[in-house]
C-alpha cells in the first residue's frame, strides 16, 4: 500500500527532510476509511475547479483538464483498481496525487484558494446529507409497512401493558400506530438536521477565508447547498451536523430497539402473539424446536453501536479550540458505522414487519385474561351509579380479588357475586367486561377504539402517499 515512506510527503513535504515514522503514518493516515468519501471529494473538487475558472483564478483549459482528470480518477476508483496510498494520508491527497499523474502540472493548481480543512468539511457534509436522505427514505418505507399492519388489525384486540403487566385491552392497530408516530418524529429529526447542515463550508479555506476572488455562492449552489456558511472559522471547525445526525440516529435506534424487543417477547413460546417468517428467523444447531428471532435481537442490540458512535464524537468535539484540529479526523468512522448500522436495522425491521404473521386468537385470549377490563368496571360504577372513582376502584379491587380466589375472570362472576361487592351493579355491567366493548368505548382522541385507529390510519395513508 505504502509507496514513498522514506521520502517526505509529496503534498506538504516541502519543509521536511525526512518522511514520517511508520507509526506516525499509521496513526495519522485516514485513507483506510475516508476513501469512502471519494465521490463527494471529486464532486467538491470539480465544483471548486469550475468556480476557479469562472472567476478567472484558473484558465479554462486548466480547469477543463482538472475536471476531466477527476472523472478519470472517479472511474478508476469505481472500477476498483485505484492504488490507494497510506503515505498520501487521506482521500484528498490520494485523489490529487493521482490527478497529477494523469494530467501533470494543472493538477497542482486545483488546491488554489482552498485547504483540506474546508475540503473535508464539505465532503463529509455531502456524505452525511446523503445518509440523512437515506434515513428519511427508509423510515418512510417502515412507516408504510406499519400503517398497513394497523389497517389490517384496526380491531384486533390485544392486551395493553404497563410495567409489562396486563393493563387494559388495546387494539393491534393502535399499537402499530404508536410506532408510526415515533418513526415520524425520527424522520422529522433527520429532515430538520438536513436543513441545518445544508450550508457549504467550501471556500472557508484553512480557517480565515482566502485572498483569491472566489465565488462561494457558485460552489454552494453547484453542490446543492442552500448557501455558503457565513463564517469561515465555523465552516472548518464544527461537526454539529454529524452530531445531529448521530443524535437522530440514536433516538431512532432506541425506537427500533423497543419494537424489536416486543417482537422478541411476542414471538416467544409463552406469548405466541406473532410468528416471524422463515426469512427472518434462524434455527438452533442443537435444539430442533427453536425458531430464534435473531434479526429482532440484533436490532435490539444495535443501539449500542449507534449511541456509542454519538458518545465518541461528542467526546472528540468537547473542548476543541477553534478552528480545525486533527482530532476531527475521528468523526468519520463513527458516523460511517452508525449510518451503516441504522440503515441495516431499518431495512431489517421493515422486512420483518411486512412478513409478520399475527395470531389474532392468541392476542384476544390474552387480552381477555388478567382482569384487563377492571378499569371498565370501575368506570361503569362511576358513570352509571355515580360512585366517586376512588370508591369504584375499591369495589372493583374486591371483585378482582374474588375472581382471583375462584380462579376465574371478571365476566365469569355471577350477578349475586357482583352485587355482594356493590348493590348498584346490574346485569348491564357485563357488556363493559368484554374486551371488544372495552376498546370500542375508548373513543377519546388518540384512543384505542377501532374508529380512532382507522382515522389515524387514514391520516397517515394521506401523508405517506
Ligand atoms: N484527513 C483529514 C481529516 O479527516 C483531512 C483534513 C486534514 N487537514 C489538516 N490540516 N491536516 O480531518
Amino acid at each position: 500500500m505504502t509507496d514513498d515512506t522514506n521520502s517526505s510527503n509529496a503534498m506538504w513535504g516541502g519543509r521536511f527532510a525526512a518522511g514520517p515514522d511508520a507509526i506516525m503514518e499509521a496513526i495519522n493516515a485516514s485513507i483506510s476509511f475516508d476513501k469512502r468519501l471519494y465521490a463527494q471529494d471529486i464532486r467538491g473538487s470539480r465544483a471548486h475547479a469550475a468556480m476557479l475558472a469562472a472567476t478567472g483564478i484558473l484558465t479554462h483549459s486548466d480547469a477543463e483538464a482538472i475536471g476531466e482528470g477527476l472523472l478519470t480518477v472517479l472511474s478508476e476508483i469505481e472500477a476498483g483498481d485505484f492504488p490507494f496510498s497510506t503515505a498520501l494520508e487521506d482521500i484528498h491527497m490520494n485523489v490529487e496525487a493521482r490527478l497529477k499523474a494523469l494530467i501533470g502540472e494543472p493538477a497542482g493548481r486545483l488546491h488554489t484558494a482552498r485547504s483540506r480543512n474546508d475540503q473535508v468539511a464539505t465532503d463529509f457534509r455531502l456524505w452525511v446529507r446523503d445518509q440523512a436522505d437515506a434515513a428519511i427514505t427508509s423510515l418512510t418505507a417502515l412507516m408504510k409497512v406499519l400503517v398497513a399492519q394497523a389497517e389490517k388489525g384496526a380491531d384486533w384486540v390485544m392486551p395493553g401493558f404497563t410495567h409489562l403487566q396486563t393493563a387494559q385491552p388495546v387494539t393491534w392497530g393502535h399499537h402499530m400506530m404508536a410506532y408510526v408516530e415515533m418513526f415520524a418524529r425520527d424522520r422529522s429529526r433527520f429532515e430538520d438536521a438536513r436543513k441545518r447542515m445544508n450550508e457549504c463550508p467550501l471556500g472557508s479555506a484553512a480557517l480565515a477565508g482566502t485572498g483569491f476572488p472566489i465565488d462561494r455562492h457558485m460552489t454552494a449552489q453547484a453542490l446543492g447547498f442552500d448557501r455558503p456558511m457565513a463564517n469561515s472559522l465555523d465552516g472548518v471547525s464544527d461537526r454539529d451536523f454529524a452530531l445531529e445526525f448521530l443524535s437522530a440516529a440514536a433516538i431512532c435506534s432506541v425506537h427500533l430497539s423497543r419494537l424489536a424487543e416486543e417482537l422478541v417477547i411476542w414471538s416467544s413460546a409463552q406469548f405466541r402473539f406473532v410468528a416471524m417468517s422463515d426469512k427472518w428467523s434462524t434455527g438452533s444447531s442443537i435444539m430442533p424446536q427453536k425458531r430464534n428471532p435473531d434479526a429482532a435481537e440484533l436490532i435490539r442490540a444495535k443501539i449500542g453501536r449507534v449511541l456509542g458512535a454519538a458518545v465518541a464524537l461528542f467526546t472528540v468535539m468537547k473542548g476543541l479550540p477553534l478552528a480545525y484540529s486533527k482530532d476531527m479526523q475521528e468523526d468519520k468512522e463513527q458516523v460511517f458505522d452508525a449510518a451503516d448500522t441504522l440503515m441495516l436495522a431499518l431495512a431489517a425491521m421493515t422486512g420483518m414487519m411486512s412478513d409478520l404473521t399475527v395470531n389474532t386468537a392468541k392476542l384476544e385470549a390474552a387480552a381477555s385474561s388478567g382482569f384487563s377490563t377492571a378499569t371498565d368496571l370501575a368506570d361503569w360504577l362511576v358513570r352509571e351509579a355515580g360512585l366517586p372513582f376512588r370508591d369504584a376502584h375499591h369495589v372493583t379491587g374486591s371483585l378482582v380479588a374474588l375472581a382471583e380466589k375462584k380462579g376465574c375472570d371478571l365476566p365469569d362472576l355471577s350477578l349475586e357475586e357482583l352485587k355482594s361487592a356493590h348493590p348498584a351493579l346490574t346485569e348491564a355491567v357485563y357488556s363493559v367486561l368484554g374486551v371488544h366493548n372495552s376498546v370500542a368505548s375508548r373513543q377519546s382522541y388518540g384512543g384505542t377504539a377501532p374508529d380512532q385507529v382507522r382515522a389515524q390510519v387514514a391520516r397517515w395513508q394521506g401523508l405517506l402517499a
